[in-house]
């Protein structure tokens, strides 16, 4: 069984023991700030946290922003992305009173456990990270050392708070996995400071783009959370679509089309056929038209939700200062019994 059949497998099990104990656990999760959250972020991701912490498991969120520039020479921006993403939670139920939200640039205690965390993996063991090869190869740029190395990184993320749980897509499996590696290594070598966390896989599909694709900001067929209905509106028109009148669901042969009955549907809580029997030969124009009224009416409570607390101006600032506050104590004891595991208490 490889290790995305195992994880899956795990789920039910996991699932149970969180619910039977949601005290003895702990929920580190979060995303590299790249861009504004979008549908695919809401439904396949935040969702699932929402759920967690209501369940009443701690959970901290990590915006990484030493994350953005693996793969690419600019931070710009990312400031606006953290707080929008922060915002966007919030408004989504997040609640800064049970979840931690911070970044790796304010931890200091959380980046300084990156250097014994590299001393216990290989270089090899970096290079075979299908993760990292993937992204180096979208990139199209030479591979830097904090990409070859953010894994590591994203285990120092996991390992500075104890978090058992780490909700995650599956293309996140591997960095999971490195990160148990480096948490048995580390207690063979010096003392069992950590646990070995688990990867969760959230049951959501994923979520399609307007084009069919995977929904993501840099292919532009993303719906994203703050926009208005106007510019959702725009976005859906601009959709690739074909020009068969017939409305039909078919991934493969009809991508473009099957993008938006996906959209529609999931925001409707229907099935993609179901909605494109409904459009039957209206043609692309309904179809645009019924997939904007359902995204618009889906997203207006979180985007009126969203709105409010952005009138709040400093909210978020508030809940990042206090989420890394939080980071630092937390690290700092953590990386003090690393000192000590590792005799140097000076
Ligand atoms: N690498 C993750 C992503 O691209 C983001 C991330 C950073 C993360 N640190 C983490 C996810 C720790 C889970 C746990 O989505």
């Amino acid at each position: 069984m490889d290790s995305y059949a195992a994880t899956v497998a795990r789920m039910p099990a996991l699932r149970g023991a969180v619910a039977a104990a949601p005290h003895e656990h702990r929920v580190l999760t979060g995303e590299r700030p790249t861009g504004p959250l979008h549908l695919g972020h809401l439904l396949g991701t935040i969702v699932e946290r929402v759920r967690l912490q209501r369940s009443g498991v701690e959970t901290f969120v990590i915006l990484a922003d030493y994350q953005v520039i693996t793969d690419r020479e600019t931070a710009e921006h990312v400031g606006e992305h953290v707080r929008g993403a922060v915002l966007d939670q919030l408004a989504a139920g997040l609640d800064p009173q049970a979840t931690t939200f911070f970044v790796h640039s304010a931890v200091p205690a959380l980046n300084q456990l990156m250097l014994p965390f590299l001393s216990l993996v290989s270089e090899a063991e970096l290079h075979r990270n299908p993760t990292v090869r993937a992204e180096h190869e979208l990139s199209g740029r030479a591979l830097s050392g904090l990409m070859l190395t953010y894994p590591v990184h994203q285990a120092a993320d996991i390992l500075f708070c104890k978090a058992d749980l780490v909700p995650v897509g599956k293309d996140q499996l591997p960095h999971v996995e490195l990160t148990r590696v480096i948490a048995r290594r580390f207690a063979e070598r010096y003392a069992p400071v950590f646990r070995a966390p688990e990867p969760m896989l959230t049951d959501a599909p994923d979520i399609p783009g307007l084009d069919g694709r995977k929904m993501s900001k840099s292919r532009g067929n993303a719906i994203v959370l703050g926009m208005s209905p106007d510019e959702t509106a725009a976005m859906i028109r601009k959709a690739r679509t074909d020009t068969d009148r017939r409305i039909t669901f078919d991934p493969d042969d009809r991508p473009e089309v099957s993008g938006l009955l996906s959209t529609a549907a999931l925001c409707t809580g229907r099935a993609p056929a179901e909605v494109a029997d409904e459009i039957g030969d209206g043609g692309a124009g309904l179809l645009k038209k019924v997939t904007t009224e359902a995204v618009n009416t889906f997203l207006a409570p979180h985007r009126a939700r969203r709105a409010e607390l952005a009138a709040d101006p400093g909210l978020v600032d508030d809940v990042l200062r206090r989420g890394n506050a939080r980071a630092v104590r937390i690290a700092e004891a953590t990386l003090d019994e690393v000192r000590g595991a590792m005799g140097m208490r000076y």
